[in-house]
């Protein structure tokens, strides 16, 4: 039979009060008769279910749906977030007794954790808890074998009813709510009921924004990695699901994702890893590219050469490194298959020539050599020689054009000793400086292998025009030299799909940009010198989803973040923040109060304190979900286990 709750004496509890709570509505403190066994059924995360004041049935907008029946029976469902253990014999840190007895209380109660196994004897020890409300209350009046139907919680519990463990069936209803199965995925599973899998609409996660929070080393990257996963494994999509098809632009400071997410760059055509700046990847991967752009001969052998360089040099978690031979077939094939695009804005190209010699003769004063006719003379005719010079270095390119771009300074340097005034000697040593700004460039990057950010845009904006085509998912990887070559590629590429999406009204794919590393893009102040991406962030955040545009960001520094993109996303999983300033900027933008986010402390890598508006059945309340491990499915997309099976 499909029960609501556990029935046995030993999961039964009681509430003993109720007290106001700003963030949840209000904190109830529930305990029960301590055994060994209970103790490690409740964790925090745990659902139980208490009596309520209600006296009727209400309808939805909470009128009564019925008279008054003091035989009434309803109960509030709560979330346990605190969890200890609690002995008559030993409280507090025992520093106020007499020591003989304190230590010898304390070996009782040693005894007693072990010898109350499955029973409660003697009335000394007690597992206290705390719980808050998650607003859903349920009746007993289900047919048989139907678990009871939550719904909206008006009332609150009675102290003194007895608490019940719900069971594993009722937490999986209760926190998968109303899921549309059709856009749903696993994210993972409970952290107490590990048979209860959690749902998570992959179209709200992703067009009403998500942001993932927790220390360094707490496990964003993998989340993030899973998550994409998830997104993306929405698959093909014929053009009237359009609601249904996903693409996902990663923004990858430290370059991991190329490890993380490799199979995602393979599997899908469009995916695209787009290198900002030549000097991001070995210098052989660009050689190879250029080759197979060409159709050399021996571009094959190029690209292996090429990959096996970069395997070397990957990023990889620690789980994946000794397995990085196995990526160098790979990177080949993404070498090969032409998925490997280069940015570089034209003028680092050198490709926008725009010295003249209007600056200098704009700055260098009439009296430069001095007064006389003859002195005049001689400025105009050094400025005509440098026009001209300039003319040939705008036509030539390369050496050639550095070496006369060369002959200009020394020419420069030559006549500084006869330069009378000071503003004379000034104007020239800032034209030297824009000379050798010009002479930083590099040389063009050749065509076959560069895009532009508008490339990217009609692949990201794609629409099937006929009713047999479809959408396709893909995965795009931004990583670049430094945070400034990324921003200068993002910010265009937000900015002209949003633009393009608008004006020919573009609802699908759903694209969600995901930042991880957010606070160096969209930091509170503006201490990036190269700039940052706080007005294309604050777009996408507020009228993204509109045109199907999301954003996700993930970053351990909190309180860096701009807090108006802090306080749009709709879902947010967070895990251990040991810095107050941290939590406290969460428990503010997200309603959760500093005690549930303490049980955060108590996690290990992969456990995610998950709170959602609209993607998770269970609304606004956070919840433990243990999230599975990304390395794993890249282990087994690569073969390990198989090979390690069949030797
Ligand atoms: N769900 C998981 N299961 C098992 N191991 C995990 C899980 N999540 C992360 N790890 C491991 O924990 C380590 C840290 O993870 P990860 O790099 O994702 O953390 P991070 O929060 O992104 O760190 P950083 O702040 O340095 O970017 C890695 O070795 C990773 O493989
Ligand atoms: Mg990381």
């Amino acid at each position: 039979m499909t029960t609501a709750w556990l029935d046995d004496d030993w999961s039964k509890g009681i509430l003993l009060g109720i007290k106001p709570d700003p963030t949840s509505g209000y904190r109830a403190t529930v305990w029960f008769e301590y055994t060994r066994r209970i103790f490690n059924e409740i964790r925090e995360g745990s659902l139980i279910a208490i009596r309520n004041f209600s006296d009727r049935r209400r309808n939805p907008n909470g009128s009564p749906a019925e008279d008054r029946n003091a035989g009434y029976e309803e109960y509030s469902i709560l979330q346990i977030d605190q969890v200890y253990p609690w002995h008559y014999a030993i409280q507090g840190g025992g520093e106020q007794g007499y020591p003989g007895f304190t230590v010898a209380s304390a070996e009782s109660a040693r005894r007693d954790w072990l010898d109350m196994d499955i029973q409660n004897r003697d009335d000394v020890s007690r597992v206290k808890c705390e719980a808050i409300p998650i607003r859903l209350a349920f009746r007993l009046d289900a047919q048989d074998d139907q678990l009871p139907e939550p719904f909206f919680d008006r009332s609150m519990p009675m102290p003194g009813f007895e608490a019940r463990l719900l069971s594993s069936e009722m937490v999986r209803a209760v926190l998968n709510r109303d899921i549309d199965e059709a856009q749903a995925f696993e994210l993972g599973r409970h952290v107490v009921q590990y048979d209860v899998p959690i749902m998570v609409e992959r179209h709200k996660l992703a067009r009403l924004h998500f942001g993932i929070f927790g220390y360094t080393g707490s496990g964003k990257s993998n989340l993030v990695s899973s998550l994409v996963d998830r997104l993306l494994a929405s698959g093909r999509q014929p053009a009237g699901r359009g609601e249904q098809a996903f693409k996902v632009v990663l923004i990858d400071l430290m370059d991991e994702y190329t490890g993380l997410l490799i199979d995602h760059l393979i599997s899908h055509d469009y995916s695209r890893l787009i290198v900002c700046g030549r000097r991001t990847l070995p210098e052989r991967v660009l050689t190879a590219c250029e080759e197979v752009g060409r159709g050399s001969e021996n571009a094959a052998q190029l690209a292996l050469e090429a990959a096996e360089d970069w395997s070397r040099r990957l990023i990889l978690p620690s789980e994946l490194k000794e397995h990085s031979g196995r990526y160098v077939e790979r990177l080949m094939s993404l070498i090969l298959r032409q998925k490997i695009v280069f940015y570089e804005p034209r003028r680092l190209q050198g490709q926008d020539f725009t010295l003249g010699v209007d600056n200098l003769r704009n700055n260098i004063g009439t009296a430069a050599f001095g007064r006389g006719s003859e002195d005049r003379e001689r400025l105009n005719s050094l400025l005509d020689e440098i026009d001209n010079l300039l003319g040939t270095a705008r036509d030539a390119d390369g050496d050639e054009r550095r070496q006369i771009l060369n002959q200009i300074i020394s020419r420069l340097n030559d006549v500084d000793q006869d330069l009378t005034t000071g503003t004379g000697r000034k104007a020239v040593k800032s034209f030297i400086r824009e000379i050798e700004e010009q002479m930083r460039s590099r040389e063009p990057l050749p065509g076959s292998v560069t895009t532009e950010p508008y490339n990217i845009v009609n692949l990201l904006n794609f629409q099937p025009s006929h009713p047999g085509a479809s959408y396709l998912p893909s995965l795009n990887v931004v990583i670049g030299e430094d945070e400034g070559h990324i921003i200068t590629f993002v910010s265009q590429l937000i900015e002209n799909c949003f633009e393009n999406r608008r004006t020919r009204s573009i609802l699908y794919p759903t694209v969600s940009f995901i930042f991880d590393e957010a606070d160096v893009f969209i930091a509170q102040d503006n201490r990036q010198s190269a700039g940052n991406l706080v007005a294309q962030a604050t777009m996408l955040a507020r009228r993204g989803r509109k045109f199907g545009l999301g954003i996700g960001i993930a970053t351990q520094r909190v309180v860096y973040l701009d807090t108006s993109i802090m306080a749009q996303p709709h879902t947010y999983f967070v895990s251990k923040l040991p810095r107050k300033s941290d939590r406290e900027r969460i428990a503010d933008a997200f309603a959760i109060s500093d005690e549930t986010l303490k049980q955060t402390f108590g996690f290990t890598v992969g456990q995610w304190l998950v709170t959602s508006h609209d993607a998770t059945g269970l609304k606004g309340v956070p919840f433990p979900v243990q999230l599975p491990n990304a390395n794993d499915r890249i282990r087994r997309w690569l073969g390990v286990e198989r090979d390690q099976n069949t030797t």
